[in-house]
């Protein structure tokens, strides 16, 4: 598995850091109104309430919201918008996400906003007539969009729990859309780099290029028409994207470019609450995202497995724990291929998979001595195509605290932005089985359970989280990483509750990962010493695999409440920023 995130070095991205804080400070939009400048480092602190994203722009409309008064719900959803204008390889309005919300007064609730397969979709529809996946096809196509869901979820999280309007939620990202924003490094260089994939489809090349020409660090960046989609949806809500002008502009690209989305699909079109995953481990709860997803079953199946282990014991980056680790993690994927679907689809098994007593018989064939095979056949190598999700993680000083993580799929989603409406499209269709057995872009097979079914939504590792301490938000977090998402927030809860780190090294802390197949270990600069990789080898672990850095694993962007105060962390992988309020404002 080659996983290409576009991330550059930590030191770099604290520059860029400094550099947008300066570009956002100088420009007339926002003044200098922060509560708390982004931080030189990765790290935030104070009293009332906290924002962590991966687009400091985003993170400080976040905060400018709970500053205003707002809840964490009206946050979330201010950084949804936001995130899609400035952090356009994964914020969106053409794709989807899901959000885990914990409030004041102890609920829990899931808003599940991602795309659905259009009306006319088949299981076969990325099969040629030999019944070979076609290379491409259901990631770079207009038949490689879902129907997307990012606007339906955004605005019902609004309706049902959120405080403030439309507008004052909105108003932000279409005020950056609109009077543009001074492109840093980060985003200039990200352009750069997919430069020649934007300029197949002219629409997306009016945006994402100068003339067909490369962005420069610096230059101001417009993108009037997502401005004037995002007034449509202010003024109109969901009809303001689901019907309309949008959806005009949406289906005549799709009849353009062989797509399926019709206006039916969009109309019919709906986020959906599910009631979270709920797990423990050693005392704490854990919420997380039920499916589509199978972010919190492996998660929770995974903690269970290691719960009856020392793992504080251990220590951190011993030959044990990250035996321990990876066995428990290629039990949890392997049955992510068969049982994980669109439970509205496919009967989950969700009780039996979370329970502690079947994580126990699930890993007692767990050898401390020696690694497990992973049957050798069936996933494919990935092709080094970058790709991109985010998630934003958010605290407020009532009680309420929201995870939040948004995809196009693959960076930039399918490339094709829908022409006059200023938007990229999805290529989540990707994230079904194509065919049985057959990996997807992140290696992952599987089969019935997440086959293509016209209105099913293809199963995620998105895995937005909460850890609660008495009925109380402790910790928020989650990331992109396709396959690999899962084991990050795993890492970074385990660093916090058995390591006992500060957020800040829980985050920062060389992550590894294994997901049965292939029958490798990834593993970043440092997770693994050569001795303990010598010693994990003559245990059986025969594979592993070292990232580059500029190719990690994840981008943790959490929050924490530490005694009275929140800290923040941008994971250093990348380029967000976190941005906490003061109570007494
Ligand atoms: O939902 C999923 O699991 C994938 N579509 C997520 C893609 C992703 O994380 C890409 N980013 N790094």
């Amino acid at each position: 598995m080659r996983l290409k995130h576009q991330i550059t070095a930590a030191k770099l991205m604290g520059y860029n850091r400094f550099l947008l804080t300066a570009a956002l400070c100088s420009s007339l939009l926002y003044g200098c109104a922060v509560d708390e400048a982004p931080s030189a480092d990765s790290t935030t602190k104070t009293d009332g309430g906290m924002v962590a994203t991966r687009s400091a722009l985003a993170s400080q409309i976040g905060a400018d919201i709970l500053a205003q008064g707002g809840n964490a719900i009206d946050a979330a959803v201010a950084v949804g918008f936001a995130l899609a204008v400035t952090y356009p390889a994964a914020g969106n309005l053409g794709g989807g996400g899901f959000m885990v919300i914990s409030l004041a007064d102890g609920t829990t609730v899931a808003n599940d906003h991602r795309e659905m397969a259009p009306d006319r979709a088949t299981k076969d529809m990325f099969l040629n007539i030999d019944s070979q996946v076609v290379e491409g096809l259901s990631t770079r196509s207009h038949l490689s969009s879902g129907v997307p869901g990012s606007v339906a979820g955004l605005l019902d999280a609004l309706e049902k729990y959120g405080t403030m309007s439309r507008a004052e939620v909105i108003q932000p990202a279409i005020d950056l859309a609109v009077k543009g924003i001074v492109l840093d490094a980060d985003l200039a260089g990200s352009f750069q780099r997919h430069i020649e994939e934007f300029i197949d489809y002219p629409a997306t090349a009016a945006i994402f290029t100068r003339d067909g020409e490369a962005y420069q660090v610096a230059d101001l960046w417009v993108q009037a028409d997502l401005g004037a989609s995002l007034e449509r949806i202010k003024a109109d809500g969901k009809a303001g994207f689901y019907a309309g002008k949008t959806a005009d502009l949406l289906v005549a690209e799709m009849q353009r470019g062989g797509g399926l989305i019709s206006h039916a699909d969009l109309r019919n079109y709906h986020s959906v609450w599910r009631q979270p995953i709920k797990g423990s481990y050693r005392g704490y709860d854990i919420v997380s995202m039920p499916p589509p997803s199978s972010g919190g079953i492996l998660l929770v199946q995974m903690l269970n497995m290691l719960e009856t282990f020392d793992i504080a014991g251990m220590g951190h980056g011993s030959v044990q724990s990250i035996h321990t680790l990876i066995e428990a993690q290629r039990r949890a994927y392997a049955d992510r291929a068969t049982y994980l679907g669109d439970s509205d689809f496919y009967p989950v098994p969700i009780s039996k998979l979370t329970n502690k007593a079947y994580a126990l018989a699930r890993f007692a064939d767990f050898d401390p001595s020696k690694a497990s095979l992973s049957q050798s056949t069936g996933a494919g190598q990935l092709p080094a195509e970058s790709m991109e999700t985010t998630h934003a993680s958010i605290i407020d000083r009532h009680g309420n605290a929201v995870a939040y993580t948004t995809t196009l799929n693959l960076s930039y989603g399918s490339k094709i932005v829908v022409p006059g409406a200023g938007f990229l499209l999805n290529n989540e269709m990707d994230d079904f089985v194509l065919k049985e057995n057959v990996a997807n872009y992140y290696g992952l097979v599987g089969g019935e359970a997440n086959s293509i079914q016209p209105g099913k939504r293809m199963l995620s590792s998105m895995s937005p989280t909460i850890v609660r301490k008495d009925d109380q938000p402790l910790l928020v977090t989650g990331s992109p990483g396709g396959s690999t998402i899962i084991t990050t927030p795993l890492q970074v809860i385990i660093n916090v509750l058995d390591h006992g780190m500060s957020l800040a090294d829980a985050v920062a802390s060389p992550r590894f990962h294994h997901q049965w197949l292939p029958d490798e270990v990834l593993i970043e600069p440092g997770a693994v010493s050569p001795q303990t990789q010598t010693a994990l080898a003559a245990m059986g672990h025969q594979e592993f695999v070292l990232l580059e850095p500029d190719a990690l694993l994840g981008d943790a962007n959490s929050v924490m409440r530490v005694a009275k105060d929140f800290v923040g962390v941008a994971d250093p992988r990348g380029a967000g920023a976190a941005v906490g309020v003061r109570a007494s404002k």
